[in-house]
């Protein structure tokens, strides 16, 4: 598995959202605590971006019907999301935020 380059570090400011296209995948990026994480950009629920949504504590909400993902592991943690968010590793290496895809 290879590590990709997805954005600048300073442009993913703690609690923000950015949507990315990644080897053709659809990947958002958020930043908890310092921590830069990733996830599939888009909601198990629906045709939602979860980029598009709100940083809730550890939680990215979806801006459809508010259902709540874990920004740290994709697990579902609000109705009416019941299903897992596939979760990608990233880290912040050089100034760049990078992400793997498996
Ligand atoms: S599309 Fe995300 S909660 Fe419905």
């Amino acid at each position: 598995m290879n590590w990709h380059d997805a954005c600048a570090s300073e442009a993913l400011a703690e609690e923000a959202t950015i949507g990315v296209v990644i080897a053709g995948r659809p990947v958002a990026l958020f930043r908890i605590g310092g921590t830069p994480y990733a996830l599939h950009d888009l909601c198990p629920h629906g045709a939602a971006r979860l980029s598009d949504g709100f940083v809730d504590g550890d939680c990215i909400e979806c801006p459809l019907h508010q259902g709540l993902v874990d920004i740290r592991n994709g697990k579902p943690r609000g109705a009416p999301v019941s299903t897992p968010t596939e979760s990608y590793p990233a880290r912040e290496r050089d100034g760049r935020i990078e992400v793997q895809l498996r």
